[in-house]
Parts: C-alpha cells; sequence; structure tokens
C-alpha cells in the first residue's frame, strides 16, 4: 500500500534576527497511511507547524522528499515544488477565521464557490455538512454570533466540505475549553469514520494525541523521536524523554543479572527486580539498562495488611498523598528513592507518614533503553 502522505529525510532551518539559525525539522522521516490520522505531539517550538506548512506548501524545506497520494509535491534534489493550491490537501489551522460578517452556510460553502460550483449547490452541501458536524439549523447564523465552539465546528466542515484527501490539523480544538474539546474530538472521530480521509493532527496535549491518533510522533527539537500506535507509547516508550512527555513514570537504573524465557531479573536501588521482557529484545546479562514502571502499575499496602511475601514487593512510607479526585496521588520513600503511585478509583485513603508495602508489578516494569535501543520505526 503507497502512503497518502511520505516525508523522507525533511530538514528546515530558519534563520533568526540576528543571524543564528534554528533547525525547526531535523531530517523527518513519516508516512501517513490510507485513513490513517498521525498526531504529531510535542512541546512548544519543537517544529510541528512547519512541518505540517511544508507539507501544505507553505514552506519550502531546506532538503527532503515530500509526496501527497502518490504523487512528489517536493524534492529538494529535483528542484520540485508544487504550490499549496496544486496540493490535494487542506489545512485547519488554530485560529478558525471565519468571516464574522458572512453566515455559517456562506463559510462553510465558500470552498466550494471558488472552485465555481453553483450557489444553490454548495449551500445545499454546506448544510449537509454543517450537519454533519451537529449545526444542523444554525445555517443562517452570523459567523460572528455563535459561540466559540460552534465556530470551530463550522471551521471544521469547511475544511472537510472540499473532501481532501489529506487534511492537515494544526491544533485545531485549542480555542475551547477541555469540555467541548473532548466531544469535539469523539465528533472528529465519527466524521472521520464517515468520510475515511486521512489526517496529521498536531497538539501539545497527550490525552488529546492519544484519543485521535491512530499512531502518535513525538517530536523533540525538530526531531522525529518515536512513530507507534498510543498504547506502545505509552506502555513502550522508546526512551525516558518520550515516556515522561506522556504521562508519569518512574525511572531506575539497572543492571541485567538474569534472562530467561519470559523475562529478566535486574538489580536496582529498590533491590532486585523481576521485569516483563518483549520477544524482541534480548538483554544481556551484565549490561546497565534503564527500567520504568508508570504510577498506575505500583500498589500500595499499610504494611499491618501484608500479604506474605511477594516478588517486587519492598517495604516504605508514604511521605505525600494528593487527593485527586478518580485517584489519589502517593510519594513513597523506598530506600532512598521516591517512587510515585496512584491509587485509581475507591483505593484506600492513606495518609503521610503511614508504613506500606509497594508492589512493583513485574509485568510492567519495562526496559526502555540500554544496550538496547529498539527503535520503532514504519
Ligand atoms: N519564520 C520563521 N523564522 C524564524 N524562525 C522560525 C520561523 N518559523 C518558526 N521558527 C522557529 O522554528 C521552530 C519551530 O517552530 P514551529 O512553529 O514549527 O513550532 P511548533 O512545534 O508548532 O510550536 P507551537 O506548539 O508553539 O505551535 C521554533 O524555534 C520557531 O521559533
Ligand atoms: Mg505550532
Amino acid at each position: 500500500m503507497t502512503a497518502k502522505v511520505a516525508i523522507e529525510g525533511v530538514s528546515k532551518e530558519f534563520v533568526r534576527e540576528g543571524g543564528a539559525t534554528v533547525r525547526a525539522i531535523d531530517k523527518a522521516t513519516l508516512f501517513v497511511n490510507e485513513k490513517e490520522i498521525v498526531v504529531l505531539l510535542g512541546p512548544s517550538g519543537c517544529g510541528k507547524s512547519t512541518l505540517l506548512r511544508s507539507i501544505a506548501g507553505l514552506e519550502a524545506p531546506n532538503s527532503g522528499l515530500i509526496r501527497i497520494g502518490g504523487e512528489t509535491v517536493f524534492d529538494s534534489a529535483r528542484n520540485i515544488d508544487i504550490p499549496p493550491y496544486d496540493r490535494d490537501i487542506n489545512m485547519m489551522f488554530q485560529s478558525y477565521a471565519l468571516w464574522p460578517h458572512m453566515t455559517l452556510e456562506a463559510n462553510v460553502a465558500y470552498p466550494l464557490r471558488v472552485r465555481g460550483i453553483s450557489k444553490r449547490t454548495a449551500q445545499a452541501e454546506a448544510n449537509d455538512y454543517l450537519e454533519l458536524v451537529g449545526l444542523g439549523g444554525l445555517g443562517r447564523q452570523y459567523a460572528g454570533s455563535v459561540s466559540g465552539g460552534q465556530a470551530q465546528r463550522a471551521a471544521l466542515a469547511r475544511t472537510l466540505i472540499a473532501k481532501p484527501a489529506v487534511v492537515l490539523f494544526d491544533e485545531p480544538l485549542s480555542n475551547v475549553d477541555a469540555k467541548v474539546r473532548s466531544r469535539l474530538r469523539r465528533e472528529l472521530l465519527r466524521i472521520h469514520a464517515e468520510l475515511g480521509f486521512s489526517a496529521l493532527y498536531v497538539t501539545h496535549d497527550q490525552i488529546e494525541a492519544m484519543g485521535v491518533g491512530s499512531r502518535i510522533a513525538v517530536m523533540r527539537a525538530g526531531r522525529i523521536l518515536q512513530i507507534d500506535t498510543p498504547e506502545a507509547i505509552y506502555e513502550q516508550p522508546d526512551d525516558r524523554y518520550v515516556a515522561e512527555f506522556v504521562g508519569e513514570a518512574n525511572f531506575l537504573d539497572a543492571v541485567v543479572r538474569r534472562v530467561d524465557d519470559v523475562g529478566m531479573r535486574v538489580s536496582t536501588s529498590l533491590g532486585d527486580l523481576d521485569v516483563r521482557v518483549e520477544p524482541d529484545e534480548s538483554p544481556t546479562v551484565g549490561t546497565e539498562v534503564v527500567v520504568m514502571i508508570r504510577p498506575e502499575y505500583c500498589e500500595l499496602r499499610p504494611l499491618r495488611d501484608s500479604k506474605s511475601p511477594q516478588p517486587n514487593t519492598i517495604q516504605g512510607v508514604i511521605s505525600s498523598a494528593v487527593y485527586a479526585g478518580s485517584r489519589s496521588e502517593y510519594i513513597c520513600e523506598v530506600r532512598g528513592e521516591q517512587v510515585h503511585i496512584w491509587a485509581l478509583g475507591m483505593g484506600r485513603r492513606l495518609t503521610v507518614g503511614t508504613e506500606v508495602e509497594v508492589e512493583l508489578r513485574g509485568e510492567f516494569i519495562r526496559m526502555i533503553h540500554g544496550s538496547l535501543g529498539v527503535g520503532r520505526q514504519p
């Protein structure tokens, strides 16, 4: 299957005022398959918008190759640079910029009108798309007199009405509050299932990335560090930066002591731990690695409820306890280390100073780097 969007070895440098150069994209390689939504996730300034703008043709990379639907739209080696309006894409920007003095219907119909489609046909189709984004009946409202969330939906309808094969979303939901954002996200997925476009979707919100992406590309300083499914990014991050960007985690330096079919034993500052090993990993006895466990995979029991000796279980004392609604967040002092632990749901409310037993569940302890460097490129 040919990728709907192919980005190969794309780099882009800017020259700042004063002459310093900034490498906004650093040899990025990425493929978006048919009907796939790939999320670009990374902190402010890491190059997400520059990458989208390069695909759209609004920015010319210094080097690399970009194909859309099999057609080469940019190739530095062959001097190909197809202008934006000849690329089969549509981009939805962070600021949705509807024309306030036009009705929603006219705003949404606009991309069809500029293609020469008759007013009646364009308006009828615009109303279908307004229906699709949950704004049925609001077509005659002026864009300047609807709520932010409604304007965002109308902008989405305007983006999709031209039926582009590829849609580029640059933080499309950043202007609405968290509740509306999660609702619009679900609607976007429903619409995507119905229309089946391919998309690149930029966000710096990891929750949004997990909710929207078939795959997530985590970016840092212009480079794509890992591209993988949300589950793999969260459960099996390639390195510490990726692990920390998508959630909280406890990290421990470890030395591999024993390896067998099901896992390995490592020694750490918390003592010896049994760790799961993936079939594609083959750690070597004696090597130094880093292991990681997320706070929700650690279990906490008051010492008085101690079960008989359990594997991966160490005694400690709670030094911080924060009630956070759906979970309680604890920090536990264990042999001089601080272990972050989340007790979900109806977990017991434990107080600071309580002596506890901490169980680091071996099937959820992950080796994240060391001698392995297991990359997961497509
Ligand atoms: N026209 C420009 N001239 C000079 N530097 C630029 C230009 N556009 C972007 N940059 C720089 O390139 C880097 C990447 O910018 P970009 O806008 O792609 O980041 P981003 O990941 O989209 O960030 P944000 O999440 O804040 O939108 C930044 O350091 C930025 O300052
Ligand atoms: Mg940006």
